[in-house]
């Protein structure tokens, strides 16, 4: 208990007016302590929560199943409550904060009856730095406090940090009161009724009924994310859906880049690349999110607010990411994948043989003969960021690290190029504006159905989408033009008519990392076309790879048709903004399309 370690007013007032709407047996401050994750993860065991892995394979880790009915963010129960809907924006649901807030009142009275209510204060980002914020989240699940833990700074340090400071109050309930005499379930929720709910004006956040990942851990998406947008757009700052990661040359020579993709599109793989060009090296800051504010000398400067890693399990490998592999072997959380005979997990795509015989993510028996997936297709690995064998050393300075460009990428089969910069600020604003992924349900080879998913942030930016553009348009005037990053757009996704990926990816991204490394310094490797500029013939380095110049030369192409369908639909897409949408990206469209006519 830790309630004489804070004098900060809010926090106990607002501490006190929880307790009595939400009426919890107990009250527990957490103080951030492995003690304390033992303790509760035993607890966990003990009533069925957590299975402990075996301690031999997998030490101080866990395993978890959680109600088929939670097992994934419910974007369509996520909403953005400001007093005007125009400010909330096309792209997001919008209610009335007023009248949001007497529907969380009425499910919050009474919810936590029978069970503890967790206070939780947390720091995203490096205690202390000046990029980070301080949260609080109040909670009813222990599972949400064993990930705090791993995904964020949180206990005694936060509180003193904080002192009388101001801090993100972040209110969530399982929506699963118990009464007298009822028996727990091992993962309680509300499948019903799940609300994810922002306040922007008074910067708060309230979750009901879920107890999985970013509907639940609210210093990731609902605060990092929808929250610091707002934060950033009123303070002049950047918080965006971005990994960050450091390149180092064969000479020594360092840069941070920053890449925004959307979800399902290797953000993770690419952050941790093992570079296949000698001398070359990747070092990772963060996986998903960037914080980005100016320093001194007038460079944008980010900072990776979380402190562990909530990745996405089926996929990963030794093969693909063998860097995610070596930091998830021990003090871990794994939720929704597959438990083996003996105390491991496993997940498709793990390795290249199925296993006998597993218990599935729904705790029923599976052979490799069953016809179900063994791990939920979002199962999840909860993992601390400083296990990862090439962490950047900077990733806890608290002055971030500056970056030199920005990446914009996404899953697009045609047109989109493997790699293009874009001619200048705006114009790289555009890029942004227009990313684009196809649905990853598409089948084989056929062209899917492309998502617009601008910046990455569709489901993540907490005020208007047409503002958030403008925000970042308004970087130009902010510091001198040439101490801003430099922008790029990639496409690792390329596939020929036989549906095949034409670029080898993971590993070789390098290649193109490569490349941009070198633009930024200038050098003259490129060629200027309607879309941006391109590399120019042997520009990219293919030593050693078994790709021919012509498969490379139709992934470095302008599809001039390709190009001119995608302006219609970026037409369309912009029109839902209306009067609102920034004119520079309406005259960057019109730019583009003039210039793809006359090609
Ligand atoms: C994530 C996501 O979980 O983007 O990071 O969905
Ligand atoms: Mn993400």
């Amino acid at each position: 208990m830790l309630t004489q370690m804070t004098t900060n007013q809010k926090l106990i007032k607002w501490v006190k007016e929880v307790k009595e709407l939400c009426t919890p047996d107990v009250i527990y401050w957490c103080d951030g302590s492995p003690q304390e994750f033992d303790r509760l993860a035993e607890e966990m065991v003990k009533n069925g929560t957590f299975i402990k892995l075996n301690e031999n394979i997998k030490p101080n880790s866990y395993y978890c199943k959680s109600d088929p009915a939670d097992v994934a963010r419910v974007e369509d129960r996520t909403f953005i409550c400001t007093e005007n809907q125009e400010d909330t924006g096309p792209t997001n649901n919008w209610v009335h904060p007023k009248e949001m807030k007497e529907k969380m009142i009425s499910l919050f009275r009474g919810c936590m009856k029978g069970r503890t209510m967790y206070v939780i204060p947390f720091s995203m980002g490096p205690l202390g730095s000046d990029i980070a914020h301080i949260g609080v989240e109040i909670s009813d699940s222990p599972y949400v406090v064993c990930n705090m833990h791993i995904m964020t700074r949180v206990g005694k340090k936060v509180l003193e940090i904080l002192g009388d400071g101001n801090f993100v109050p972040c209110l969530h309930s399982i929506g699963a009161p118990l009464q007298e005499g009822e028996s727990d379930v091992p993962w309680p929720c509300n499948g019903e009724n799940k609300y994810i709910v922002h306040f922007p004006a008074e910067k708060s956040i309230w979750s009901y009924g879920s107890g999985y990942g970013g509907n639940a851990l609210l210093g990731k998406k609902c605060f990092a994310l929808r929250i610091a947008s707002h934060m950033a757009r009123e303070e002049g700052w950047l918080a965006d859906h971005m990994l960050i990661l450091g390149i180092t040359n064969p000479e020594g020579e360092k840069k941070y880049i920053a890449a925004a993709f959307p979800s399902a599109c290797g953000k993770t793989n690419l952050a941790m690349l093992t570079p296949s060009l000698p001398g070359w090296k990747v070092e990772t800051v963060g996986d998903d999110i960037a914080w980005m504010k100016f320093g001194k000398d007038g460079r944008l400067y980010a900072i990776n607010p979380e402190a562990g890693f909530f990745g996405v399990a089926p996929g990963t490998s030794m093969e693909t990411n063998p860097n995610a592999i070596l930091s998830l072997q021990a003090n871990s959380i794994f939720t929704n994948v597959a438990l083996t005979p003996d105390g491991d997990v496993w997940w498709e795509g793990l390795t290249n043989e199925k296993p006998e015989k597993l218990t599935d993510w729904r705790g029923n028996e599976w052979t490799f003969e069953s016809k179900t997936p063994a791990a939920h297709p979002n199962s999840r690995f909860t993992t601390p960021a400083n296990q990862c064998p090439v962490i950047d050393p900077k990733w806890e300075d608290p002055e971030g690290v500056p970056i030199s460009a920005i990446l914009f990428g996404g899953r697009r089969a045609t047109s989109i190029p493997l790699v293009f910069e874009a001619f200048d600020w705006h114009n790289g604003v555009f890029l942004g504006s227009i990313v684009s992924s196809e649905q990853t349900a598409a089948a084989e080879g056929k062209i899917g159905n492309v998502r617009r998913d601008p910046f990455a942030m569709l489901p993540f930016c907490g005020y208007n989408m047409a503002d958030y553009f403008d925000h970042w348009l308004s970087f130009m005037h902010r510091t001198e033009i040439e101490k801003l990053p430099k922008f790029f757009s990639v496409n690792w996704f390329r596939k020929d008519e036989k549906g095949k990926f034409i670029w080898p990816g993971f590993g070789d991204n390098i290649r193109v990392l490569k490349w941009i490394f070198e633009r930024i310094d200038g050098e003259d490797l490129a060629i200027e076309t309607p879309i941006g500029y391109l590399p120019s013939d042997g520009a990219i380095d293919i030593s050693g790879l078994e790709i021919s110049e012509t498969q490379l030369k139709a992934i470095l192409n302008v599809d001039k048709d390709g190009w001119l369908t995608d302006t219609k639909e970026i037409r369309e897409f912009y029109g839902q903004f209306g009067e609102r949408l920034p004119k520079e990206l309406i005259d960057e469209l019109n730019d583009l399309e003039k210039r793809l006519n006359n090609y």
